[in-house]
């Protein structure tokens, strides 16, 4: 199964968005939203910084917000369901991005968020098929030796990435990367106002996974060896009911079930 369609299946299940808002943060062209108005959503918003955002998918039910996940323009407490899959990796300050994932969802809402890679994993540069043999080549290799690697090995780069040069120029450049490490994203979403947070953890390879000579040269350079093993960010968590409005629902509720209210 497509990865985006499944976090969306996933997402749906912790908060079904049939007739509900949703917010979809780094939506690119528009694949994510296709995914949410198919599920029955009937208001998608999507926000990226992205030129061409929403390019692939104009829709009546999506509107579409070209900005910053660190400040946004929408509304407070207006989404049932605020969804980000593979985009924090690439927002340059994720405590803003979160806060304001915060901010924007409402009461009884849900903020599902996946990061991956992170930046000082494996593969932080976000691509594996040119570095197969050479792991954590972000973190090890200057520019210069980064292209030398690849034209040496007679790397075949995919014409839609361009040339060797651009492979490189774009992993090693900081404006594509927030290039922070694991545990930013743990302490960006632990305290976040209102949230009950159902999931909070970050994926790690195992133990050992690390050829030691790799780790002897990366902790030199001062990096952590649990850091290094930590590939996914996943955030789930369900935004608190204020006590006024669980009191108002739970007296419906019961007026609801009362006799008299099943009177003609
Ligand atoms: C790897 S793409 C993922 C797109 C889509 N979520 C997917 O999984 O196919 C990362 C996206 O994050 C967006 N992005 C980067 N910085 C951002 C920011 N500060 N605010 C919102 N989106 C951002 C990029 O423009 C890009 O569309």
């Amino acid at each position: 199964m497509d990865y985006n369609y499944f976090h969306a299946q996933k997402a749906n299940r912790h908060k079904r968005v049939r007739g509900r808002t949703v917010l979809v943060i780094g939506c690119n062209t528009g694949g994510d939203c296709r995914y949410f108005v198919d599920l029955g959503a009937k208001e998608v918003h999507g926000v990226d910084v992205v030129d061409g955002i929403g390019r692939d998918f104009p829709h009546p039910t999506v509107t579409y917000h070209q900005e910053s996940a660190e400040a946004m323009s929408l509304p407070s407490g207006y989404f049932d369901l605020v969804y980000s899959v593979a985009t924090m990796e690439h927002v340059p300050d994720i405590f803003r991005a979160f806060s304001e994932m915060a901010r924007v969802v409402k009461p009884g809402g849900v903020v599902y968020s996946l990061a991956a890679p992170l930046w000082n994993s494996r593969h932080g540069h976000h691509y594996p098929q040119y570095f197969v043999n050479y792991p954590w080549a972000h973190l090890r290799l200057s520019r210069d030796e980064a292209v030398r690697y690849l034209e040496e090995n007679s790397v075949a780069i995919a014409e839609a990435n361009g040339t060797i040069q651009d492979v490189v120029a774009y992993m090693l450049d900081a404006r594509n990367f927030n290039m922070r490490p694991s545990t930013d994203y743990i302490a960006a979403t632990a305290r976040l106002p209102d949230l009950k947070v159902k999931v909070n953890m970050l994926d790690r390879e195992p133990r050992g996974a690390i050829p030691p000579e790799v780790l002897d040269e990366l902790a030199a350079k001062g990096y952590d060896e649990a850091d290094l093993r930590a590939i996914t960010h996943c955030f789930i968590a369900k935004k608190r009911k204020p006590w006024r409005l669980f009191w108002v629902e739970l007296s419906n509720a019961a007026v609801a079930r009362s006799p008299l209210a099943r009177q003609p």
